[in-house]
């Protein structure tokens, strides 16, 4: 039996049988992509206004990332780190393009959660201190450390005590912020968008208080851009509040579906680092950073950041005004939109799935669109039109 024999039914069947019942499965079953699109196993197309959880950045099969990751399947794969390698150079060097001022070291992994529990490591090695502030609803990942800064007692009850130190204040509440960081404090956390709880830009004075706070204490601020990362306007959200952080953490989006983390520190926090305290087999791998450079160079060629900030204000604007009484509000920056709504998500979400759209939630209300940059005027015509309807 070869894999293209699997209708959509028999490939739900065999994943609910076989693996753990961690995710709530949607009825479909994605077999292949094209560009703005995604067909499921019987041939049916969808929009794709979700990435995948915010990866597919350059949407799906394009020309110039297949053809480099051909050439670089081709040619060489696997590499640890303790050897130097030519692609993973290359990528070093673009990241110094888009890196936020300092932030000129780098280390490489294969996921969210992994780039933020070496920033919380890191954080802890460069301060000698080990208590972490975290925001209420912030999301960073499941692993152990990343789940401690994580907020959402869904996923945090069930492993409690988790052993890592990590205080919650109210988000964008500068006064509640700067109450809890302490000469104790390693590192505060944040995402500048929360994305997970809802699509929630944090103000740039918060975030330039966070700034102030955590230099004028000795800890440092990590700026979780996982979610935010390519897809704002610009590389990253955190600048358009002029405030630099001293750890900044992107995976998602970086090599536009070949799973990499990426973790950047100053030099002061990088210096701190000694040889062995931290690493990764597979982190920093040939594949991943060719990957992650044809994005990059994809993103910037094709001045994807400026597209991404015109699509997102328009799709923004358009959506405010269908006037639909069922929506809340419509926020967010560039293509990493949030509209909540007064009810439940689900049906909405149901809605589009049956018009061929498929979209995100985000915490129960909202629904979240997290849409590759590549798309164009056709496409935001085709939500708007599918949204007009499950809206009404
Ligand atoms: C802001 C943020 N941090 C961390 C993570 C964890 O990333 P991963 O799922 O790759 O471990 C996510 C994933 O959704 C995220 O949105």
């Amino acid at each position: 039996m070869t894999i293209a024999t699997l209708d959509t039914a028999t490939i739900g069947q065999i994943e609910r049988d076989g693996q753990l019942p961690l995710y709530a499965k949607r009825d479909i079953a994605l077999v292949r992509g094209e560009g703005a699109y995604l067909f499921d196993a019987d041939g049916r197309r969808y929009l794709d206004a979700m990435s995948n959880y915010g990866v597919a950045v350059l949407g799906h099969a394009d020309p110039d990332y297949v053809a480099a990751l051909a050439d670089q399947l081709a040619t060489l794969t696997t590499g640890h780190q303790s050897f130097g390698n030519d692609a993973r150079a290359a990528l070093l060097l673009a990241l110094r393009e888009i890196a936020p001022p300092g932030l000129a070291r780098a280390f490489l992994s294969n996921s969210g959660a992994e780039a933020v529990e070496a920033a919380l490591k890191f954080a802890r090695l460069a301060t000698g201190r080990a208590k972490v502030v975290a925001l209420r609803r912030a999301y960073h990942g499941r692993t152990l450390g990343a789940l401690a800064a994580t907020a959402d007692p869904k996923y945090r009850a069930p492993f409690e005590p988790l052993g890592l130190a990590v205080t919650h204040v109210p988000f964008d509440d500068a006064d509640a912020l700067t109450a809890a960081v302490d000469g104790e404090t390693a590192a505060v956390i944040l995402e500048p968008i929360q994305g997970e709880a809802g699509v929630h830009p944090a103000s740039d004075a918060f975030l330039r208080s966070a700034r102030e706070v955590t230099s004028a204490r000795g800890a440092l601020l990590i700026a979780d851009e996982i979610q935010t990362g390519f897809r704002t306007g610009a590389p990253f959200a955190i600048g358009r509040a002029g405030v630099t952080p001293d750890i900044l953490c992107t995976a998602k989006a970086l090599a536009n579906g070949f799973p990499i983390g990426l973790t950047l520190t100053s030099e002061a926090v990088g210096g701190s680092v000694p040889p062995g305290a931290h690493g990764s087999t597979f982190g920093g791998n040939p594949l991943a950073c060719r990957a992650a450079l044809a994005t990059l160079t994809a993103l910037r060629e094709r001045d994807l950041y400026a597209r991404a900030a015109a699509l997102g204000a328009e799709i923004v604007e358009r959506v405010s005004a269908l006037g639909r009484p069922k929506v809340r509000q419509v926020r967010g920056r560039g293509l990493m939109i949030g509209i909540e709504l007064k009810e439940r998500v689900t049906p909405t979400l149901r809605g589009l799935q049956e018009r061929g759209v498929l979209a995100l939630p985000a915490g129960n209300l909202t629904l979240r669109l997290l849409p590759p940059l590549i798309w164009e005027q056709a496409q935001v015509d085709e939500l708007l039109a599918a949204l007009g309807d499950v809206l009404s």
